[in-house]
């Protein structure tokens, strides 16, 4: 079988080095495609370097614009390829633009499209990400669900063929990485961190950067906070800190975005996590540690509903509030596969296209 896989951006990088890894290790041929929806070394070739991502057959270099401009230049560019190499199926990830256009791309030229990541919904249909989830499903023949919420969203918009609830990939790839982020990671020397002294938080949602009033309360409530603060930034909410102009407080410590092993090792060593990322949420679930979500809903349901993660917005008071006083007991529930996930998604491919 002959797989085309699509990523471009730093979460689908990390899925990729699970299943397109295991697809390859049975092995299947997968022609890699770099969409170029992430350029700078932080945030993509630290990623392929650390998790032995292969080489991408193709980089579109694409870079960044507005969302018509650089969906649109993905499907030109993928349609070229994608006639080029034929292949039996094309495979993506998640809800960012790069996963749009490769299916949708795909779904034209009546390739079958595989999604994992599949069913997640905010129910909030201004999310970028939520436009491109919606359409990606429905644009999909094999939909892989990493919970039972995500199956039930599906069921409830009438996708019924092709779904497969087989837990999430990005659990697969915690347990692969932890103990190679413990031998390797230096972070925490480099930045002279003491475990559980330190909160660990990520920002770069279009609604909380590209709104002057929720990224100034964000923050606002970061900067009032008692703890220190370290903040791997994202280059879209640098900008708009920036253009802003915030006041940032001397307890947080900005510093570049990190490859996946420092950041595992940042979480694992972090007191609580306040973060707006899909990712770092699970992340931080699957870790057991206390996780503050900057947004006003999650498709990570699970998470909240079993006592580690509590939605607070952008309001500040409800963010200090939880950085004081969010402090979960018990152990996380398993909710997110047995880690095995990209093994099984790789056999429902190769049976799928037997
Ligand atoms: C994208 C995804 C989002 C995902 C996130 C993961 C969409 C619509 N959004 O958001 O779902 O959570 O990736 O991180 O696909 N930039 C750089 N260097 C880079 C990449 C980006 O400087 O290597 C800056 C540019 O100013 C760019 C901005 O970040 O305009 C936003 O990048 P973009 O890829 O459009 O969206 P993300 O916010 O990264
Ligand atoms: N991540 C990383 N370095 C960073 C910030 C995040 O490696 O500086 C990882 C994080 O651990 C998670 C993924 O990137 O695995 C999440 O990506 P992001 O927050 O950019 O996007 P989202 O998951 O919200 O789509």
């Amino acid at each position: 079988m002959k797989v085309l896989t699509v990523i471009g951006a730093r979460p689908q990088f990390i899925k990729a080095a699970t299943v397109s890894n295991k697809i390859r290790r049975n092995g299947n041929s997968e022609i890699l495609v770099h969409t170029g929806q992430h350029y700078d070394n932080n945030m993509s070739d630290i990623f392929f370097e650390e998790l032995n991502i292969p080489k991408p057959n193709y980089n579109l270099s694409i870079g960044s614009s507005n969302h018509g401009h650089q969906t649109g230049s993905m499907l030109i560019a993928l349609e070229e390829i994608y006639l080029k190499e034929k292949p039996d199926m094309v495979l993506v990830y998640g809800d960012t633009n790069s996963t749009l256009a490769g299916a949708l791309c795909a779904s034209k030229l009546l390739i079958p499209v595989a999604h994992v990541e599949a069913g997640l919904r905010s129910f909030n249909k201004a999310m970028p990400e939520e436009q491109n989830r919606i359409l990606t499903d429905h644009i999909s023949d094999l939909l892989f669900t990493p919970t039972l919420t995500a199956l039930n969203n599906l069921r409830n918009e009438n996708v019924i063929n092709g779904v497969h609830n087989v837990g999430d990939v990005m659990y697969d790839a915690v347990n692969l990485f932890k103990e190679r982020a413990k031998e390797v990671s230096k972070v925490i020397e480099t930045f002279d961190l003491a475990p559980n002294s330190y909160i660990l938080s990520t920002i770069h949602r279009a609604e909380n950067t590209n709104s002057l009033e929720r990224l100034t309360s964000i923050i606002k409530a970061l900067s009032n906070s008692n703890k220190k603060i370290i903040l791997p930034l994202h280059p879209r909410t640098k900008k708009f800190i920036q253009e802003y102009n915030l006041h940032v407080g001397d307890n947080i410590k900005i510093i570049d975005p990190v490859g996946y092993l420092d950041m595992i090792s940042l979480q694992e060593n972090a007191q609580k996590i306040v973060t707006d990322s899909g990712g770092v949420q699970k992340e931080a679930y699957f870790l057991k540690k206390p996780c503050i979500t900057m947004r006003d809903e999650t498709e990570w349901v699970e998470t909240v509903n079993n006592g580690w993660n509590v939605i607070v917005g952008s309001d500040t008071n409800k963010i200090l509030d939880a950085l004081e006083n969010f402090n979960p007991t018990g152990t996380p529930a398993s909710a997110f596969g047995n880690g095995d996930t990209s093994s099984i998604i790789t056999q429902i491919i190769e049976d799928h296209l037997k």
